[in-house]
């Protein structure tokens, strides 16, 4: 593992995204898999940035997202699918975006679609991850097998009281939704995390450097072959001293 700590999150979210761009310049990446939620706007919006600049060619790059809400439309503004367009797919095109459906007539058909997608598109390249708060990554909450698939679950009320400001004018976060499963996302041949802000810190300790267990998803992360870390220092403030001890640590 290897871990990258910045002063800001906005350091953070720049560097995870030159990460990513450098790995797509160099042709090791051309399938994708991408996250949603507040910690990766600035990463899309330097991403975004290198496209307009010239610096940088989505166009041969296929991508997975990790997950959706059950029983949102695409076209609905509070889903994942409007969420990446406004922050990425409009500004800068790819070869073809995956997307889960959450309207659709049967979810797990749907979710088994989605697996055999990403082993037709050859597998991911890169997983790029955040982590909640309780540790889940993609909607796989607390509890979630380790080698769980592509499938529909319950959002438990941590999760939905965080992405509540999502969901404005007196909506509520839907109580479903469809993620990718562990076992998928251990499978993307690397991973990327970025972690930021305070609510992380407790979270990002026990990925990193508590016990692997049920309790923690993202702990799961541990046994991944290649995986990088990128997080500010406020998310990392609960590392111990093996893990924090300097701005670009390996462990
Ligand atoms: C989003 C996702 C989630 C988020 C996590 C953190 O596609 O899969 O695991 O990464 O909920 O969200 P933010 O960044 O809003 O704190």
């Amino acid at each position: 593992m290897k871990l990258h700590i910045l002063p800001t999150a906005q350091d953070a979210a720049k560097a995870a995204a030159d990460h990513i761009a450098v790995k797509v310049k160099g042709g090791s990446v051309r399938v994708l898999g991408l996250a949603t939620g507040r910690t990766p706007i600035a990463l899309y919006q330097r991403l975004v940035d290198h496209v307009a600049g010239g610096k940088l060619d989505l166009r041969m790059i296929e991508s997975f997202n990790l997950d959706e809400y059950v029983g949102l439309r695409a076209e609905d503004p509070c889903s994942f699918h409007a969420y990446m367009q406004q922050h990425l797919f409009s500004h800068a095109p790819l070869k073809h975006s995956y997307l889960l459906e959450g309207d659709a007539e049967d979810p797990f058909a749907e979710c088994d679609r989605y697996e055999r997608e990403i082993r037709d598109a050859g597998g991911i390249d890169l997983q790029l991850l955040g982590i909640g708060q309780n540790g889940h990554i993609g909607f796989n909450e607390p509890e979630s097998a380790h080698d769980s698939r592509t499938r529909p679950v319950t959002l438990n009320a941590m999760t939905r009281a965080a992405n509540q400001p999502d969901f404005p004018g007196g909506r509520t976060v839907p109580e479903q939704a469809l993620t990718m499963g562990i076992g998928t996302i251990l499978e993307a041949r690397v991973l990327v995390l970025l972690a930021t802000g305070a609510a992380k810190a407790q979270a990002l300790n026990a990925a990193l450097q508590g016990a692997v267990s049920l309790e923690c998803p993202a702990s799961a992360l541990q046994a991944h072959a290649d995986l990088t870390v990128f997080a500010d220092t406020e998310a990392a403030s609960r590392l111990g001293p093996a893990l924090a001890a300097g701005p670009q640590q390996g462990a």
